[in-house]
C-alpha cells in the first residue's frame, strides 16, 4: 500500500489527511475505523456500486462493531441535483445521524460529490471519508476538497469547499469499472501531465497500453502520480485563487459540452478530452504551443479512445455556457491554455474572432 498526504497544516488547524492507495485494500478495516470513534456510520452509494461493494464494506466495518447506516442513490449524472441530494438529509435524519456520524461515499465522481456536499452541510458539517471507485474519482474528484451538485443552467454550480479525513484507493474497484469510464477516467490522468508534469505525459504515452488493459502495478502507479500531483497543487490553492484553476484544463469547455448534451451523455472525462483539444487549439491559433505538442496530445487522446472533436453547438450556445461557468470573473472569461506539454496559464481577454475560430463550426486547422 502506499500513502500520499495532503498537507492542510495551518496554524488553526490541521486538516491534513492520508490517500491510501493498494489493491484490496477495502478490508482493510483499521485504516478507516479510527474515524469511527462512535460506532456508526453512513455510507452513501448508489444503484450500481452498492450491489457491487456495499455487503464486503459492510462486513468488514460490522465485523468491529461498527452499525452503517446505507444511503443508496439512483446512478447517474443527471441525479447530480437538489433531489438527490435531500434523498441522503432524508436519511441522515430519519436515522438520527449526529454531527459525530461520518458520511463515507462509496461510488465515482457523482457520489463523491453528492455526499461530500452532505457532509459540508448536514448539521453544518460531519466527518468524511472517500472511498472511490472509478478511475476519474480516484486520480480526481476524491481529493481535493470540490463537493456540490449540478444547476440545470450550469455544471457543478452550487457547492462547498470540504475536505475529506482519509482517501481509501483499492484498485481492485476498476475489475468491474465499465471500459468507457475507464477511457474517460484517463483523461484526467492526462490532464495532470499536460498541466504541470511532461515526464507524467510521456509515462502515460509509453505506458496506455498497460492502463486500457488494467494492469494493477501500472495502474497504481497511475493513481499514485496523479494523486501526488491533485494533493501538491491543492496544498498550494486550496480555494482556488490561483494556480488550482489550471486543473479547470478543457473544463470551461466540456462543462458546456455536458449541460448542452444533457447531463450524462457525454461523460465528464470524454467532454473534458473534446474541451481540452479545443482548448490546446486555441493556444495554437495564439502562437503558444508548437504544432508538434497538439498532435502528440490529439494522438493521445485517440489511442485512448477519446472524443477529439467537439459536438457542434454553435458559438452562440457555447458562449452563452462558458459565460455562466465559474471560471468567468469580472464578467470576463478566463481560459486555460497551455504553453507547451507540462505547461499551463490563464488568459483572459482572448479575441473574440480568435476564440470564434475553435468552434466546431468554424473550424480551422491548428
Ligand atoms: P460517476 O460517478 O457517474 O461514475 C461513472 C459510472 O460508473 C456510474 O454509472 C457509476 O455507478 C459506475 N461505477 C462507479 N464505480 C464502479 C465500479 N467500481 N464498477 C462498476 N461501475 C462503477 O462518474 P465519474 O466519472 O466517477 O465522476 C464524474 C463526476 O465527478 C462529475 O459529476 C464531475 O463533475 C465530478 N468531478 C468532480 C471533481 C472534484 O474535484 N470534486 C473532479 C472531477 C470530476
Ligand atoms: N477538478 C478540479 C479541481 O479539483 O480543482
Amino acid at each position: 500500500m502506499q500513502t500520499i498526504t495532503v498537507g492542510l497544516a495551518s496554524a488553526s488547524a490541521d486538516r491534513s489527511y492520508p490517500i491510501h492507495i493498494g489493491s484490496g485494500i477495502l478490508n482493510q478495516v483499521s485504516l478507516i475505523s479510527h474515524h469511527l470513534p462512535r460506532k456508526r456510520v453512513a455510507i452513501v452509494s448508489n444503484t450500481t456500486v452498492a450491489p457491487l461493494y456495499m455487503d464486503n464494506l459492510r462486513s468488514v466495518l460490522e465485523s468491529q462493531g461498527i452499525t452503517c447506516i446505507p444511503v443508496i442513490l439512483p446512478d447517474g449524472e443527471e441525479h447530480k441535483n437538489w433531489q438527490t441530494l435531500n434523498l441522503i438529509y432524508d436519511a441522515l435524519l430519519a436515522s438520527r445521524c449526529e454531527r459525530s456520524t461520518p458520511i463515507i461515499a462509496l461510488g465515482g465522481g457523482v457520489v463523491g460529490d453528492l455526499a461530500g456536499f452532505a457532509a459540508a452541510t448536514y448539521l453544518r458539517g460531519v466527518p468524511f471519508i472517500q472511498i472511490p471507485t472509478t478511475l476519474l474519482a480516484q486520480v480526481d474528484s476524491s481529493v481535493g476538497g470540490k463537493t456540490g451538485i449540478n444547476h440545470p443552467l450550469g455544471k457543478n454550480m452550487i457547492g462547498a469547499f470540504y475536505q475529506p479525513r482519509i482517501v481509501v484507493i483499492d484498485v481492485n474497484t476498476l475489475d468491474t469499472l465499465p471500459e468507457r469510464e475507464l477511457r474517460a477516467g484517463l483523461a484526467e490522468v492526462i490532464k495532470y501531465g499536460l498541466i504541470r508534469d511532461p515526464d507524467f505525459f510521456i509515462w502515460v504515452e509509453q505506458n496506455i497500453s498497460g492502463l486500457l488493459a488494467r494492469n494493477i502495478p501500472v495502474m497504481v502507479e497511475a493513481i499514485e502520480r496523479s494523486c501526488r500531483n491533485k494533493a501538491q497543487v491543492v496544498e498550494a490553492d486550496e480555494r482556488e485563487s490561483g494556480l488550482r484553476a489550471l486543473l479547470n484544463l478543457g473544463h470551461t469547455f466540456g462543462h458546456a459540452i455536458e449541460n448542452a448534451m444533457g447531463y450524462g451523455n457525454w461523460l465528464h472525462g470524454e467532454a473534458v478530452a473534446a474541451g481540452t483539444m479545443m482548448a490546446v487549439e486555441l493556444s495554437r491559433l495564439l502562437n503558444m504551443i508548437s504544432r508538434s505538442d497538439v498532435e502528440r496530445i490529439r494522438a493521445l487522446y485517440v489511442r485512448t479512445g477519446l472524443p477529439v472533436h467537439a459536438p457542434d453547438l454553435g458559438m452562440e450556445k457555447y458562449l452563452k455556457l462558458m459565460e455562466l461557468d465559474k471560471k468567468v470573473e469580472g464578467g470576463r472569461m478566463r481560459f486555460v491554455l497551455l504553453k507547451r506539454i507540462g505547461e499551463a496559464a490563464v488568459h483572459s481577454d482572448i479575441p473574440i474572432e480568435v476564440l470564434a475560430k475553435i468552434f466546431p463550426d468554424r473550424a480551422v486547422n491548428a
